[in-house]
C-alpha cells in the first residue's frame, strides 16, 4: 500500500509552545481518517504541515512518498495542487458567485493568466464540470448565487465542490462542520467520506464532534496538546479514553477560572 503522508517525529513550534510535539504517523492512499481533540489541540497546525503550507521545526514529512523537505516553491506548489484543503473557515469569497470560488479550486495546476481569465468568465467546459460536481454535492440550482446569499450548510458543500474540482488525491478538511445544526452536520461528514469512497482520494478530516467521528471513520487520531493519544479503529479505543481526550486536566481549569 502507498502512502500519502508520512511524519516522523514532526513538531511545529510558535515559540516555546509545541503547537505539533514529536509526531510520528502514517496514512495510506483512500484512507479516511478523523483527527480529534479539543481547541489548541494542534489539528489545524498539523493539517497545515500535512499540506506543506507549513513545513515542520523538527522531523521529518513525507507527502506521496517524497521527502519535501529539500522542495524548492515551485515543487512545493505542484505538490499542494495534488492535495486539497477545506480550511476552517471554508475560504470563499463571500461576493462571488459560486461557479468563481469552485473555479479558484484549480488555482494551482493553471497559469496566473488563465485563473484570471477563469474568475471573469469561467470556460464552458469547466462550468459544465461545475455543475455536475454541485450536482453530486446537493446545490446545482445555486451556480450562479453569491456566496453571501448561502446558508452554512451550502458553503459547507461549495468549499466539497472546489476541492473536487482540484481532483485531489487527498482532501485535508478542516473542522467542516462547525457552525451548522447536527443533522447538516451528519449530512456534510457523509458526503465527504462517501466521495471519499466514491472517487478514491485520502481523506483526513478535523472534527470536535466524536459522534460523526466514530459513524463514519474507520480510523481515528487523538491530538492533545500536540501530541497523539490514541490512533486507532474507533472500536478499540476505550469510552474512558476518548471521553478524556476532552476533559480539562486540575491545571487547565485553573486557566479557565
Ligand atoms: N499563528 C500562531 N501563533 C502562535 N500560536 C499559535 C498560532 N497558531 C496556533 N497557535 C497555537 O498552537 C496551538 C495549536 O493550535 P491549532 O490552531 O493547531 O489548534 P486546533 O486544534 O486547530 O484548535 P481549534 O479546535 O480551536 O481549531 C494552540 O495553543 C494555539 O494557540
Ligand atoms: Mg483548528
Amino acid at each position: 500500500m502507498s502512502l500519502t503522508f508520512q511524519l516522523e517525529r514532526v513538531s511545529c513550534r510558535f515559540g516555546d509552545l509545541a503547537a505539533v510535539d514529536d509526531v510520528s504517523l502514517e496514512i495510506e492512499n483512500g484512507e479516511r481518517v478523523a483527527l480529534i481533540g479539543p481547541s489548541g489541540s494542534g489539528k489545524t497546525t498539523l493539517l497545515r504541515t500535512l499540506n506543506t503550507i507549513r513545513g515542520p521545526d523538527a522531523g521529518t514529512v513525507s507527502v506521496f512518498g517524497e521527502k519535501i523537505d529539500s522542495f524548492g516553491a515551485k515543487q512545493l506548489r505542484k505538490m499542494r495542487s495534488r492535495i486539497a484543503l477545506i480550511p476552517q473557515h471554508l475560504g470563499l469569497v463571500p461576493n462571488m458567485s459560486v461557479v468563481q470560488n469552485v473555479v479558484a479550486g484549480r488555482g494551482g495546476k493553471r497559469s496566473t493568466l488563465r485563473s484570471l481569465r477563469d474568475l471573469i468568465v469561467p470556460a464552458k467546459s469547466d462550468v459544465r464540470e461545475i455543475h455536475a460536481i454541485l450536482e453530486r454535492v446537493g446545490i446545482e440550482e445555486k451556480l450562479y448565487n453569491r456566496i453571501d446569499q448561502l446558508s452554512g450548510g451550502q458553503k459547507q458543500r461549495v468549499a466539497i465542490a472546489r476541492a473536487l474540482f482540484q481532483k485531489p488525491e487527498a482532501i485535508l478538511a478542516d473542522e467542516p462542520v462547525s457552525a451548522v445544526d447536527p443533522a447538516r452536520a451528519r449530512d456534510t461528514v457523509k458526503l465527504l467520506t462517501d466521495l471519499s469512497l466514491e472517487k478514491n482520494f485520502t481523506l483526513v478530516v478535523s472534527l470536535h464532534n466524536l459522534e460523526l467521528a466514530r459513524e463514519f471513520f474507520p480510523r481515528l487520531i487523538g491530538l492533545r496538546g500536540g501530541r497523539v493519544t490514541f490512533d486507532a479503529a474507533p472500536d478499540s479505543i476505550p469510552e474512558s479514553e476518548m471521553k478524556a481526550l476532552f476533559e480539562l486536566t486540575a491545571e487547565e481549569l485553573v486557566k479557565e477560572v
